[in-house]
């Protein structure tokens, strides 16, 4: 890997570790943090946000992708997301189709515990999937 590329991936574990600390999570007492890069380099970061009912609560992921979407971008380039534990915390189902929207089938997607990267994914090998380019040229 290139130094730039090394520098820019410690910068996004960075950032899920500092949203993993602010994560709500009272009731699984697990806290996860998500870190994506747009395009253009800017980082976006989010924590799970966990309610009494429990359905209601959100994963760290989507975090990061509602404050994406609110600076006006449209596109994940990568995402890092950092859990603790033995078990790589990969997203969940819900979160892969999220992903899915803005991201192509080559995004990498890399899973890290509290020390670092732990594996790394493309998009495509965790969810061949249905995404907006199936409703797009009909
Ligand atoms: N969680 C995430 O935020 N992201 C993941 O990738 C896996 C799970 C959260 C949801 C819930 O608040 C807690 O972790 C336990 O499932």
């Amino acid at each position: 890997m290139s130094k730039s590329a090394e520098a820019g991936l410690g910068q996004l574990f960075a950032a899920a570790k500092a949203a993993q600390a602010n994560a709500y999570a009272p009731y699984s007492r697990f806290k996860v943090g998500a870190a994506l890069r747009a395009p253009d380099g800017a980082i976006y970061s989010g924590c799970n946000v966990e309610n009494a009912a429990y359905p209601q609560g959100a994963c760290a992921e989507a975090g990061a992708i509602a404050a994406m979407a609110l600076a006006g971008k449209r596109r994940i380039a990568e995402i890092l997301v950092v859990g603790d534990g033995e078990a790589l915390c990969t997203p969940c189902g819900g979160c892969r189709q999220r992903i899915r929207e803005f991201a192509a089938p080559d995004t990498p997607i890399h899973i890290a515990g509290p020390e670092g990267i732990r594996k790394s994914f493309t998009l495509d090998e965790l969810l061949p999937s249905f995404g907006p380019d199936n409703l797009t040229d009909r």
